[in-house]
């Protein structure tokens, strides 16, 4: 079974009156352990891909499932690795995510901690994100998004993460 699997999707945005058509018919599977890079110029549609992926924006048709079940909207199986919030340390920011994702406060806390580790950011846990360099701040987003160990992860973009 495909753990992501999406078919037929269309999007279209409304602009003032109009509305435009920005995914026409996208098919897309994706299996375990596979690794994608969706590839286009700038404007065709892989934010907005992504996003529906994410269960963060709504489509027009088409179907959106993971492990065969349609989404219904942002879920802990998928994972974006997304700016971190500024007025969070870097290891709350993870914290706060697991805290978000149903874990206890000592649990959350051991596991933030361990996930530094595996980012080689222990040092720099209690740094706020405007301490710490774009590709520190990538590396937190991203210990912060596997840290509630989801199926997917998804990224749009992380090495232009400010
Ligand atoms: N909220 C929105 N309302 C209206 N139009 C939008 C909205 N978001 C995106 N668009 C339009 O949808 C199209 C696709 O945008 P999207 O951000 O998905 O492109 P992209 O492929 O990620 O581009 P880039 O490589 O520049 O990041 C663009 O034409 C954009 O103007
Ligand atoms: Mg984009």
């Amino acid at each position: 079974m495909a753990t992501l699997e999406i078919k037929h999707l269309h999007k279209s945005y409304a602009t003032g009156k109009q509305r435009r058509e920005v995914l026409h018919n996208i098919d897309l599977t994706l299996k375990d352990n596979e690794f994608v890079s969706i590839v286009g110029t700038s404007g065709c549609g892989k934010s907005t891909l992504l996003s529906i992926a994410a269960g963060l924006e709504d489509f027009d048709s088409g179907i959106v499932a993971v492990d065969g079940k349609p989404i219904t909207g942002a879920g802990l199986d998928r994972g974006v690795v997304y700016t971190l919030l500024p007025w969070l340390t870097a290891r709350q920011n993870i914290e706060f995510a697991l805290r978000a994702a149903g874990y206890g406060r000592g649990e959350s806390f051991d596991l933030a901690d361990q996930h530094l580790q595996l980012v080689n950011l222990m040092e720099f846990g209690d740094a706020y994100p405007s301490e710490l360099s774009g590709g520190m701040k990538q590396r937190v987003a991203i210990a912060r998004a596997l840290s509630y160990r989801p199926k997917i992860l998804l990224m749009d973009e992380p090495h232009w993460m400010r």
